[in-house]
């Protein structure tokens, strides 16, 4: 079987466009491929953070990905195996700083604390980041990486990584990973709906995944439908959104009917709405539901992760070693 890596920051709260843009996606691969999953708790100390917000932040993210339907045993913190940062450290000398100076999103990260504060701290561990995110995925030997657009110039630097591992230790050790972009459905912003859906832009620019089925409604009921900048005779984006957001959700019976009425002239938006509301709540409350049962036996799920992670943990000891003997490095035998 084909064995998949991917990994998220512990950023807080899941929004609607991050499941169905990725997790949702996590969750079928479970299905056909050996899922390797992580929280990546080292990558979140690049940017500036709050320690105990960090912890908690990270857990709750596990317990959020649990409540989508990923499977504890396929479910990991990435600092619970510091392997990773030993061979993190390892793939560094066999990184050039030309080719992480290139990472577009290191420019992006360090412009974006710039631009709050001149003065800004920027962390060597912001510059090195994709250089972890190998790491992480080499360890494994993964076969895919399931990621967005955003991610392929680090997979590309993966790949990079493990070539020159590969030509200065006389050996095809690491395989190279592909990433694995799937077709996912784009949520844009309910408020904005020329932009894709993200907390940054504010709360009214997001729909939590696990919100309250009253806040949720109101949200879909104030979506913005007209942005007045839509060509005659095309549908806006606000509207096509609520299409695509119940295309999302599966419902593609009241999709196609609603879709007639659209092209017929008859489209009432506030059927559309409700519609796309109650579409949305009838996915995301057992989502609610099973994240407050995981929540409260917190301590179970605590030592279920823990134990998943010190399974993957024996995986990644067993790279390391023939990583040292490969490496040159000291052994105790
Ligand atoms: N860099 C990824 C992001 O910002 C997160 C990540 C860290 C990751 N390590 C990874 C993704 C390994 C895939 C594989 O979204």
């Amino acid at each position: 079987m084909k064995s998949v890596l991917s990994g998220v920051q512990p950023t807080g709260d899941l929004h609607i466009g991050n499941y169905f843009g990725a997790i949702q996606n996590w969750v079928r691969l479970q299905d056909n491929y050996e899922c390797r999953y992580c929280v990546v708790d080292y990558h979140s100390m690049t940017m500036p953070y709050n320690a105990v917000q960090l912890r908690e932040n990270t857990w709750n993210m596990v317990f959020q990905l649990l409540a989508c339907g990923v499977k504890p045993e396929n479910l990991f913190i990435q600092s619970l195996v510091p392997e990773h940062t030993e061979l993190g450290w390892i793939l560094n000398c066999v990184t050039s700083y030309g080719e992480l100076q290139r990472m577009t999103q290191f420019k992006d990260k360090s412009d974006q604390l710039k631009e709050t504060d001149g003065d800004a701290f920027i962390s060597v561990g912001l510059f090195d980041y994709p250089v972890l995110q190998a790491a992480d995925i080499l360890i494994y030997h993964a076969d895919y990486v399931p990621v967005g657009k955003d991610q392929e110039q680090h997979l590309e630097l993966s790949r990079n990584i493990a070539q020159r591992f590969n030509n200065q230790f006389g050996k095809e050790y690491f395989i190279h990973p592909e990433p694995l972009f799937t077709e996912t459905p784009k949520i844009l912003s309910p408020a904005d709906p020329n932009r894709k859906m993200s907390k940054s832009l504010g709360e009214k620019h997001y729909i939590n995944l696990f919100g309250e089925e009253e806040r949720v409604r109101k949200q879909i009921k104030s979506a913005v439908t007209d942005t007045g900048d839509t060509p005659a005779g095309e549908m806006s984006a606000g509207v096509k959104n609520l299409f695509e957001l119940m295309r999302a959700c599966g419902n593609m019976e009241a999709h196609n009917s609603l879709m007639e009425d659209y092209k017929s002239g008859s489209l009432r938006y506030s059927d559309l709405k409700e519609h796309t509301a109650n579409t949305l709540i009838g996915l995301i409350t057992p989502f609610r539901e099973r994240l407050a049962d995981l929540k409260a036996d917190k301590r179970a799920v605590k030592q279920q992760i823990q134990e998943s992670s010190a399974i993957v943990r024996q995986r990644a000891q067993r790279t390391m070693q023939e990583v040292r003997e490969l490496t040159g490095l000291a052994s105790l035998k």
